[in-house]
């Protein structure tokens, strides 16, 4: 043997190879929305707010796997991932028929810029999130690090039908109800939700309802102000660019891990 051969079984192992988790709650809200819950690791890290890579084995046996906001807070024992079905999407066409006791594959390297880490110091953080951006969202507010750092917590969803928002409501009511969460959000923690293409109790784009003053209004707080406002967003491309084209009009500057400011933003993963 020479002095640089490596048994061939050793070779074979790749440290960054995602590991195999079990499927503990599979739940739907709509036809093309549900949430599940995965086994987490114990060497399994993150921050709140953060994405990794999740999905499954293919026929051929290579692994399929697609960017997921990590939807649990960075204290929970299981993993929380909130996804959209895609009837001809390669993962997600398969990923929705998943049950409890079945095995998803989890990358080993969350990463993200939607973290307290990457903004500066405020009072008010506004989360600004449409469709299945709400999902990092259902993370940063069940974290309890955004109330030490924060005196108010708006957070808006935008979707198209009223069933979608039902996910984003029921994780800001059961943080409200949580029994240690609860006390640090109370008073602090207030969801805005908003359709487009059904009555609703509120109507319209967020980048509408920043424009017009409406949503500040309904919420009874002043304009957007690069003192006092921290903003996370999180949608599709163009919903990205617009708020985003709003935020740097009200003078706040976009942060990032390495350069923390006022506002962040991360495209909304879809399988
Ligand atoms: P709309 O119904 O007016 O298109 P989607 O499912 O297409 O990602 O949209 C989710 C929600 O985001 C919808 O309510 C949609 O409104 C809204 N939306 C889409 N594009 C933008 C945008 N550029 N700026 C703000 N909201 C948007």
């Amino acid at each position: 043997m020479t002095a640089d051969a490596t048994p061939v079984a050793a070779k074979k192992v790749n440290p960054n190879a995602p590991t195999e988790e079990t499927v503990l709650e599979v739940k739907h809200y709509t036809d093309r929305l549900f949430r599940f819950r995965l086994t987490r690791p114990s060497t399994f890290r993150f921050r709140s707010g953060e994405f990794v890579m999740i999905g499954l084995y293919k026929d051929d046996g290579r692994p399929l796997l697609r960017a997921y906001s990590i939807a649990s807070p960075s204290w929970d024992e299981e993993l929380e991932f909130y996804s959209i079905k895609v009837a001809d999407g390669p993962l997600t066409s398969r990923l929705q028929a998943i049950q409890p006791g079945d095995k998803v594959l989890l990358g080993k390297k969350p990463t993200g810029t939607l973290v307290h880490d990457a903004l500066v110091p405020g009072k008010r953080l506004y989360c600004f999130s449409t469709g299945t951006g709400f999902a990092p969202f259902a993370s940063v507010v069940r974290d309890p690090e955004t109330y030490e750092k924060f005196d108010e917590v708006i957070v808006t969803h935008t979707c198209r039908e009223a069933a979608e928002l039902d996910y984003s409501k029921e994780i800001v009511e059961e943080t409200l109800n949580h029994e240690f969460l609860g006390e640090l959000a109370e008073g602090k923690l207030r969801r805005y939700g908003s359709c487009t293409r059904e009555a609703y109790e509120n109507k319209g784009r967020i980048t509408d309802l920043i424009e017009s003053g409406k949503l500040f209004e309904d919420l009874g707080v002043p304009p957007l102000n690069p003192e006092t406002d921290r903003v996370m967003i999180c949608g599709s491309m163009e919903m990205i660019q617009d708020v985003k084209d709003l935020m740097i009009k009200a003078g706040l500057t976009e942060g990032s891990n390495a350069s923390p400011a006022e506002f962040v933003i991360e495209k909304a993963f879809a399988g």
